[in-house]
């Protein structure tokens, strides 16, 4: 998506434009409902290291940072991470140093299932999760456990991954061992992470693994079938497991808030369904399916560009009805903001989803607080404005944010982040304050990790990893001891 530096003015719908200085005033109560769950996130690949071992076979992302560094900006790679797989222990130190109420973390497929086929079953993988699990439990702290976060296993991608619908059966083989194993005490799943961060990259441009280049056609494939996986564990574990294990599934989404200096609040909305109603609607709509605009827009271009049929699968007859409500709560991972405007010149390569969505996105580049990472900007508006979408569009769905933060240059006296979290955790209670059904609020992350392909070059942590230690000393900044203060008070602290 292209990025323009705006030079704004303030003009006379002012209400709804963000201020641009990362704070928020406060509307109504200070605290938090008292059962409200306050946690942090990570995920397998990017903490765990011991990327071979005890059995453990190789994901996409294996290969490609070792088939490809140069693709990591900083040529590093996950294979020791944080070595969170041997020293669980200290990641569970610094969980109970910000006093969280749950943790989010993902399990490696590859560990469980060196294949990604029940045939190739790892006793070790599921030790060691059962492992964290009793330890977070003996701690008072509730597993959030996600299912899948972008390791796909490579001999799954060799039979074409998320292009072949085949791979429905081995997801809800593998989910299901999980519930078998861990279900007694797992009470939160969730089956996908951020599926449009995975298939845009992965199956459209090809930037990162599987490298599938099939732009604005591979990528629509990939989040059909995220859509059909996702509803059949969810079937599954409601007729085999629900009535003994009484958990609760979802599926996480990556959404920004998007704001109109014209408040042209109808292409405020196409933005929202091209980048949340994308996977939300076919779950949480009253319709089912994919948006209309979608359906639309993709299938007049589709036709344009000569094609017979829309390169955005249809999900008619079948699948709609059997998608349609197939989660018990909606996932949430939220960060940044954008300006945007309709596309006055085509946007990206013939075809893509860039294509498709044909708006421009904007950023105040000037006046915006800006995170280490290119995309990041502290705009707590944001946060208040999407719970409010979703309240209004997915009927008062309860709402999990299971991912927000702030990147910075790793320091540990990280005033920004201290910004950032201040004021995002006030949009969310101010959401709440409005009506909105938000239960949890999960920051990412609890460490410095490996963010993909910026490598170890923007830390999202509470607490810094220091890299050069056998044993990955881990040290809290700041911004860890303000968390607590807010999980302690269930409040924001006023200084
Ligand atoms: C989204 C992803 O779920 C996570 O893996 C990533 O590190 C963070 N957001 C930050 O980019």
């Amino acid at each position: 998506m292209l990025t323009f530096f705006l030079n704004f003015y303030k003009s006379g719908c002012e209400s709804i434009l963000p201020s641009g200085n990362c704070s928020l005033p406060a509307k109504g109560p200070t605290e938090f409902p008292p059962n409200f769950s306050f946690g942090a996130a990570t995920s397998a690949y990017q903490i765990e290291g011991s990327w071979n071992a005890d059995g453990k076979g190789p994901s996409i992302w294996d290969d490609f940072v070792h088939n490809h560094p140069d693709n990591i900006i900083d040529r590093t790679n996950g294979d020791t991470a944080a070595e969170s797989y041997r020293f669980f222990d200290l990641d569970l130190e610094a969980l109970k140093y910000l006093k969280v109420n749950h943790y989010r973390f993902s399990i490696s497929w590859t560990r469980i299932y060196p294949t990604g086929d029940i045939s190739s079953k790892n006793q070790k993988g599921i030790d060691h999760y059962n492992m964290v699990i009793d330890k977070l439990l003996a701690n008072g702290i509730q597993p959030m456990v996600t299912i899948f976060h972008y390791d796909l296993p490579v001999e799954l991608h060799k039979l074409g991954g998320f292009t072949n619908e085949l791979f429905i059966d081995y997801y809800v083989t593998y989910a299901e061992e999980l519930f078998k194993n861990f279900g007694d005490r797992v009470k939160t799943w969730i089956t996908f992470n951020e599926p449009v961060r995975f298939c845009k990259p992965g199956y459209g441009t090809g930037r990162d693994p599987p490298q599938v280049t099939a732009s604005g056609i591979g990528d629509y494939l990939c989040l059909a079938t995220i859509l059909k996986a996702h509803a059949a564990a969810y079937h599954m574990y409601r007729e085999k497991y629900f009535q003994q294990q009484n958990g609760k599934i979802g599926i996480t989404l990556d959404t920004s808030f998007f704001f109109s200096e014209t408040n042209d609040t109808e292409l405020i909305d196409r933005c929202l369904q091209f980048s949340l109603g994308i996977e939300a609607h076919a779950i949480h709509s009253k319709t089912g399916g994919f948006p209309e605009v979608l359906i639309k827009d993709i299938g007049r271009n589709s036709l344009q560009e000569g094609r017979i049929r829309s390169r955005l699968p249809s999900l008619e007859g079948k699948w709609k009805d059997y998608i349609r409500g197939t989660a018990d709560f909606l996932g949430i991972n939220h960060y940044t903001s954008k300006y945007v405007k309709r596309a006055t010149q085509p946007m990206g390569t013939n075809p893509s989803m860039d294509r498709d969505y044909d708006t421009v996105e904007i950023v105040d580049e000037k006046n915006w607080l800006k995170g280490k990472s290119f995309w990041l900007f502290c705009i707590p508006e944001g946060m208040e404005g999407l719970l409010k979408h979703i309240r209004d569009e997915y009927d008062n769905v309860e709402v999990i944010i299971t991912e927000n933060g702030w990147s910075d240059e790793g320091e540990l006296e990280d005033d920004n982040r201290i910004h950032f979290m201040k004021s995002y955790i006030q949009g969310v209670l101010n959401a709440i304050n409005d009506g909105c059904n938000v239960t949890h609020y999960t920051y990412w992350s609890l460490l410095d990790n490996f963010e993909w392909t910026k490598g170890y070059t923007e830390h999202f942590g509470l607490f810094t990893v220091d890299m050069k230690s056998p044993k990955r000393k881990r040290t809290p900044k700041k911004s860890a001891g303000y968390y607590r203060r807010i999980i302690e008070s269930k409040g924001i602290p006023i200084d």
